[in-house]
């Protein structure tokens, strides 16, 4: 459900209510001169896959928040703007964001925002067990296939909710309030995990959430909870368990690093054949990614909250297969397939995550990449170069993958539609720059 492809409305004005820089008159293409090794360090911001969830939490009890750590991207805005919706209020100076709950919310998602950006949809649990109803229009399908969200409602229905679709909006009630359960999840859903446990915490009695995702934003999430006073443990592992309180409180929390944002501009580099240091990251958020490019032939260094990547000059072919955390991240499936389309070899990848993630191949085999997808695999025959030319970006990391293409190419690429890029990265064309890349906007 939740995620990067849901496609930002080109028709309507973005009013950005939390945000310093107005992000809306940037321009929708990045132009990349393929060939500069990268070079340098960089420090992830935080994480859009945590911030956005953390932002959801603080509706589970009135006060003033504060989150530092916040990346500067369209996703948090558009969160922003469905809390504002609701009826809290987000003020937002550079990484730190305040946001004000009042006691009464209006439990409503409409369907122009969970259009925009299909993690709206989190509200459901943490609106249900706060006010009692929720009022949320379903996401349709995306670009990843039709992402439903089952999971997500057989949980809250166990817990004692009600579910009703009325014109396309999902109506739900709890009509002798929420309770603890045992839940096991068929797949480790991030989204539904994330949106049973906003549940638990204030519902009554003992949740245990079996199959629960073990994602560390998820992780990072509940840490946020129990500095509210919620009792959440096992967040990290696959079994999650919650005893649920009668009250929250406000909290401050710094949001967790961006592990994909750190795995791209790592690939980024590796690709290019330079090196960069990641600050600010734990290597083993990216411990699957970061040990294939070394087997790609990447010198990997790690430490505890750094580590550092120096690419090969061609990568060796390799085989992976996207799964849930901890294995391969399907968010750096795109990019791992632009490193390896230079490879000295043939590579598979294997997505099991999602439906339908291809299309940015076309997009590669236009720059003189050889990649087809067969069913869910993709087949990657490496070749000696790339030629730059004008690509489509399709969503984020698909945008961030045609970039890393480009970085690569000979000559000149220009990423249309790159406002993909600005849902989930902060400041990408002049972090590219400042390691060195010939990249503009
Ligand atoms: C989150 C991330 C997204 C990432 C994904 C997988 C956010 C905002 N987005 O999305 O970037 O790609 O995790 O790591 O955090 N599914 C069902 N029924 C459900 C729920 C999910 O069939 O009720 C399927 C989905 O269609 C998808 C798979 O499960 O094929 C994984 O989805 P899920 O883990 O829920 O991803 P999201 O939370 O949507």
């Amino acid at each position: 459900m939740t995620g990067d492809t849901s496609p930002p409305n080109h028709q309507r004005t973005i009013t950005i209510p939390i945000m310093s820089s107005t992000r809306a008159g940037a321009a929708n293409s990045i132009r990349v001169n393929g060939g500069n090794p990268l070079s340098g360090r960089v420090r992830a911001h935080g994480a859009k896959n945590a911030v956005l969830k953390h932002m959801v939490a603080m509706l589970l009890a009135p006060g003033r928040y504060r989150l530092d750590n916040v990346p500067g991207i369209l996703d948090v805005d558009i969160m922003g703007e469905v809390l504002d919706h609701v009826g809290a209020s987000c003020t937002r100076r550079g990484p730190v964001i305040e946001v004000d709950v009042p006691e009464r919310l209006n439990p409503e998602a409409p369907l122009e925002l969970v259009r925009r950006m299909r993690a709206s949809i989190l509200i459901l649990g943490a609106l249900l067990v706060r006010v009692g109803t929720a009022r949320v229009a379903l996401p349709g399908g995306d670009d990843f296939g039709s992402r439903p969200i089952g999971m997500h409602l057989d949980g809250l229905e166990q817990m004692g909710a009600e579910f009703e679709l009325r014109h396309g909006v999902l109506e739900a009630s709890a009509p002798n309030g929420l309770r603890g359960t045992e839940v096991f999840l068929e797949f480790p859903s991030v989204g539904a995990t994330e949106n049973i446990l906003l549940a638990a915490v204030l519902a009554k009695g003992r949740t245990v959430i079996g199959n629960a995702a073990r994602e560390p934003e998820l992780a990072d999430l509940a840490s946020l909870l129990n500095a509210m006073g919620a009792k959440v443990d096992g967040a990290g592992t696959s079994t999650i368990e919650v005893i649920g309180v009668p009250h929250l409180s406000p909290a401050d929390h710094t949001v967790v690093a961006d592990r994909l944002e750190a795995g791209t501009y790592a690939l980024a580099a590796a690709a290019t054949g330079g090196m960069i240091t990641v600050e600010g990251c734990d290597p083993s958020f990216l411990r699957m990614e970061l040990r294939k490019m070394e087997a790609a032939g990447c010198t990997v260094e790690r430490s505890e909250d750094w580590f550092s990547v120096a690419g090969p000059d061609r990568p060796e072919p390799q085989d992976i297969a996207t799964l849930p955390f901890p294995g391969f991240h399907t968010d750096m499936h795109p990019q791992m397939v632009a490193f390896l389309a230079r490879a000295t070899g043939t590579s598979l990848v294997t997505e099991n995550v999602y439906a339908a993630r291809f299309r940015y191949i076309g997009e590669l085999n236009r720059m003189g990449a050889d990649i087809h997808a067969d069913g869910q695999h993709v087949v990657i025959r490496g070749v000696d170069r790339l030629s730059g030319c004008e690509v489509d970006g399709c969503d984020i990391r698909a945008a961030a993958a045609l970039t890393v293409a480009g970085l690569t190419a000979d000559g000149e690429t220009i990423v249309r539609d790159a406002e993909h890029i600005d849902r989930g990265y902060d400041g990408f064309v002049e972090t590219l720059r400042s390691l060195g890349a010939d990249v503009d906007r």
